[in-house]
């Protein structure tokens, strides 16, 4: 077994699945300046990927493997020649709303995927010092609410069509609070959260059978430059930017008042970086956000005014496996990763805006 425990010292193999996806190439520079080789493994889906080509924006030191992460032969030639002393499972299918007409699809990548790397490292006696999982905010589902006469915490039961379809959006006479790891149950409202959640339980029973370190980090909404244009199944934020850019009015779904944290992928990436690297691993999953929430309405206005479009409008639309409001209590990731994000949204949508502002082409709507 390889037993490099420090982690936090400079050297050794780091293996990023999904490495040419958007958080993996944003992370590229920070991880080949850690470790001695970087190794990304990705089938370059045509989803996320208009062109199976590398990446522009991953590091050049960064090596690339076309490999599906389900592929149990492609695991086995990897690691005959590799013994990753970190591992980052970035690797998934990642649309809410698809998977609900797809689950074959995102369990197979998303569990399957996670299983066959797991069976493939015992079937070579290849034990990573740590593996590193981005999770999902999704996991959480609608989350806990507070009532508000007598301050009760409950977790109210998944929204249901018939709800949706007669408006009624909140939960009456409650507040959702923020997420928390260490005290907000899991309880996952679309298919896409439940694999996320299998990833994160097949991992730690994985992992702690073998002591090996597993860090779940559980994300919020990412946004930023390098998000594929591409895939209209993810990125809220550049969708809004792409119809603002042709001076459409953003719809707004439900009454848009929905609660979302958008966290930068600068924020996101140096918390994949520090998780990977830092020298004590962080034990349980850690929520990873910007710190505070927003509005939908709120970011699709900053995003109108940003280019002189016309004000959102509320469509009253809405899409199943969606939860009202999700936010992160960020505090847990100080104390364990001494990470905190710092990015504004007004910052970071200036920053999403140029970026697609430069680019050559961008998908028609
Ligand atoms: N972006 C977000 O808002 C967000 C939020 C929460 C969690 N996450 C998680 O972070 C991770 C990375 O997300 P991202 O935003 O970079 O997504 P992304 O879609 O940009 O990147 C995923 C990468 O994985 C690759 N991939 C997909 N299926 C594969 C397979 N079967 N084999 C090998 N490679 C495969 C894709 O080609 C792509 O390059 C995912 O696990 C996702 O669930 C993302």
């Amino acid at each position: 077994m390889n037993q490099a425990s420090a982690v936090g010292t400079i050297g050794g193999v780091c293996i990023v699945t999904g490495g040419a996806g958007f958080i993996g190439t944003a992370v590229s520079k920070a991880l080949a300046d850690s470790f001695e080789q970087v190794i990304a493994v990705d089938n370059l889906h045509p989803q996320i990927h208009e062109r199976p080509v590398r990446p522009a924006e991953l590091d050049k030191r960064v090596k690339l493997v076309k490999a599906d992460v389900t592929d149990a032969k492609a695991w086995d030639a990897l690691l005959a020649t590799s013994r990753p002393d970190v591992v980052i499972h970035l690797a998934a299918e990642t649309g809410t709303g698809q998977s609900l007409s797809e689950s074959t699809r995102h369990a197979t990548v998303n569990v399957v995927g996670t299983s066959q790397m797991l069976d493939a490292m015992m079937r070579r006696s290849v034990f990573p010092s740590r593996i590193v999982l981005t999770s999902s905010r999704a996991i959480y589902g609608e989350g806990a609410w507070r009532r508000k006469d007598d301050s009760t915490v409950f977790y109210p039961p998944q929204r249901t069509r018939m709800s949706l379809e007669d408006g009624q959006w909140d939960v009456p006479g409650a507040e959702p609070l923020p997420t928390s790891a260490a005290t907000t149950f899991p309880a996952p409202v679309s298919v896409y959260g439940a694999t996320k959640l299998a990833q994160e339980h097949l991992l730690g029973a994985w992992a702690k059978s073998l002591g090996v370190e597993a860090v779940v980090l559980r994300l919020q909404n990412v946004y930023g430059p390098g998000q594929s244009l591409a895939n209209p199944y993810t990125g809220i934020m550049s969708l809004f930017c792409r119809m603002a850019k042709a001076g459409r009015s953003i719809p707004l779904y439900e009454d848009g008042n929905v609660r979302r944290d958008f966290v930068i992928i600068d924020d996101v990436a140096r918390a994949v970086h520090v998780a990977a690297t830092i020298a004590v691993a962080p034990i349980g999953p850690v929520d990873i956000g910007s710190g505070e929430h927003q509005t939908i309405a709120l970011a699709a206005q900053l995003i109108a005014e940003h280019y002189g479009a016309p004000q959102p409008h509320v469509t009253g639309q809405f899409r199943e496996g969606d939860v009202r409001h999700a936010w992160a209590d960020v505090g847990h990731a100080s104390e364990v990763l001494r990470w905190s994000p710092r990015v504004s949204l007004r910052e970071g949508i200036h920053s999403l805006a140029t970026w697609i502002d430069a680019q050559e082409s961008i998908p028609a709507l």
